[in-house]
């Protein structure tokens, strides 16, 4: 199938596909954001965020190793939220290995695990964490 032709099936279906999917009339609306720390010329992290359906995702968060644990981090997800507030967003979530040291991060951070999916990304245990907003 030529891409173009998948481009219009889906521009032509989409609309009824969701409103079947979730069985309430939905208008999709995705974006994200993209969120860096500088200190003079140099970038020391940066963080990407996909909002939609309501919730913030942290896609990407990642501190320069040497930068770690100095506040960093906790300061780009807090305005990843106010970001995510701003467009309407109840929560935010994000998927880390479970029991290691994202899960602590975002812990830390106020997030809690909300469910734990056994033997997903690569195989490992995931947890699935959220921060409500509202
Ligand atoms: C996870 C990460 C973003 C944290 O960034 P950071 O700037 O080091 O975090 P902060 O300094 O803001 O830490 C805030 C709190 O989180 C907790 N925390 C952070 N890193 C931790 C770790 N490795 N182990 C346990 N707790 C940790 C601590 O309670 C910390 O407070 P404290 O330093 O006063 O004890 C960073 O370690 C990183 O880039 N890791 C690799 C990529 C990654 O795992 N990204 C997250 C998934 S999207």
């Amino acid at each position: 199938m030529q891409t173009h032709a998948l481009v219009d099936f889906f521009r032509d279906h989409e609309r009824e596909a969701l409103r079947a999917f979730y069985e309430f009339p939905v208008v999709w609306h995705e974006q994200a954001y993209g969120f860096a720390a500088v200190d003079g010329e140099e970038t020391v992290a940066a963080g990407s965020l996909y909002v939609a359906a309501s919730l913030g995702q942290v896609e990407r968060l990642i501190v320069a190793p040497e930068r770690r644990r100095s506040g960093i981090g906790r300061a780009i997800l807090a305005e990843m939220a106010e970001v995510a507030n701003y467009y309407n967003c109840h929560k935010m979530t994000v998927m880390v290995p479970h029991e290691r040291s994202a899960q602590r991060f975002f812990e830390a951070c106020g997030y809690g695990v909300e469910a734990v999916l056994p033997q997903h990304t690569f195989k490992l245990d995931m947890a699935m964490m959220r921060k409500y907003l509202l």
